[in-house]
């Protein structure tokens, strides 16, 4: 397995930036991966998601597999040929979709047994199917391994057993990946709330593998209805347990200030759906937390969306014009948010990473505690 190199630039505290690199192009870091579910990062175009400086997009296993097919991404030349992008993607493991959205799902030693929520058809998935699907068919950069997302809450003997299903998932899964070139695996450290069941799960997974562990290691299991408070302790109290010199990556996290909090506590790369799946609700996000343009105030605003940020979407258009399309349910209005958003995003890491690279990270929390309201 390749393991891609990460090269940190600068830290300040836990806090870290740099740039992972992979054959398909540069992650700066701390990164924030737009979710491209299907194939698109809905309602945006590849040249716009680019455009707002994103270099690496998220896919999901388990939405591919069932449509149109992991096998037939593969005859069309693979998931970057078939969307469209050609910068690094990221796919998740399927696991944790399987989990959030089919119907009937039967879990065991050897994989997740699920029924399609489009169609009600039967699936197996299994730590070496997903990788066969992630790495093989649709050819992702970076792959997951099959995990399973411990509920919130859980007992401790739960999540106990849960953890160590996910590590011989994981062994599984580093196992089917075998060697590569240019292709690289996360382990997913789960534990649930438990310090001595996340350590327990990070150093296990950091002493897998023949030729030195995984090329990087997520957190999995949060943002579950554990609060903001709790994932920043759990954080605290994970990331000290991983290496140094590989990415760390939060998995479905969240409101900037959840990345903001992250950042600080050692984290390198995010993703979630936020700013696609609420701007098509009509919010807008800020430093200050989200509004929403549908408001009666907004219905004769002429100012942009947000004129700092360098993306035509922030500048180009009033907010009385978005709250006219958003209120009419024209797709315009969807699409000029989530892409607005997605710049908000990315402008949040790169501010981020400027702070870090020049010493004024602390300041730049502080100020950001502050000013949020969320
Ligand atoms: N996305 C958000 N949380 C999780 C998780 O715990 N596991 C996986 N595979 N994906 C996630």
């Amino acid at each position: 397995m390749a393991v891609f190199p990460f090269d940190i630039h600068a830290r300040e505290g836990k806090a870290r930036t740099g740039v992972l690199r992979t054959p398909r192009g540069d992650i700066r870091t701390p990164a924030f991966m737009p979710v491209g579910t299907a194939g698109t990062v809905k309602g945006v175009y590849m040249d716009q998601v680019k455009g707002t400086g994103a270099d690496i997009i998220l896919g999901n296993t388990y939405h591919l597999m069932l449509r149109p097919g992991a096998e037939r991404v593969k005859k069309l030349g693979g998931l970057h040929k078939f969307g469209g992008w050609s910068g690094p993607i990221l796919t998740d493991s399927g696991g944790f979709q399987v989990w959030s959205l089919s119907k009937l799902r039967k879990m065991s030693e050897a994989g997740v047994e699920f029924q399609s929520h489009l169609d009600g058809s039967r699936h197996m998935l299994s730590p070496e199917r997903s990788i066969e699907i992630q790495a093989d068919l649709l050819g992702a950069d970076i792959s997951m391994q099959l995990d399973e997302c411990t509920a919130f809450p859980s007992t401790h003997e739960q999540a106990k057993s849960s953890m160590e299903l996910s590590l011989r998932w994981g062994r599984r899964s580093l196992e089917a990946f075998g060697e590569r070139e240019s292709q690289t695996l996360f382990a997913i450290v789960q534990g649930s709330t438990f310090p001595d069941l996340r350590e327990k799960s990070a150093i296990s997974s950091r002493t897998e593998g023949a030729a030195g562990g995984y090329g990087g290691y997520a957190i999995g299991g949060l943002a579950v209805g554990e609060g903001h408070e709790m994932m920043c302790e759990v954080l605290d109290f994970t990331t000290l347990h991983l290496p140094e010199d590989r990415p760390r990556y939060l998995m479905g996290v969240g409101k900037p200030i959840d990345l903001v909090e992250a950042v600080a506590r050692g984290v390198d790369m995010f993703d979630c759906v936020i700013p696609t799946r609420s701007g098509r609700h009509g919010q807008v996000w800020t430093d200050t937390g989200p509004y929403n343009i549908k408001r009666a105030e907004f219905s004769e605003d002429e100012s942009p969306l947000d004129e700092t940020i360098s993306c035509e979407a922030s500048n180009a258009y009033s907010k009385a014009y978005v709250h006219h399309l958003v209120r009419s349910k024209e797709m315009l209005g969807g699409m000029i948010l989530s892409w607005h958003n997605i710049a908000y995003f990315e402008d949040l890491m790169a501010r981020i990473r400027s702070a870090i690279f020049e010493q004024r990270f602390e300041a730049f929390v502080e100020e950001f505690r502050k000013n949020w309201r969320g």
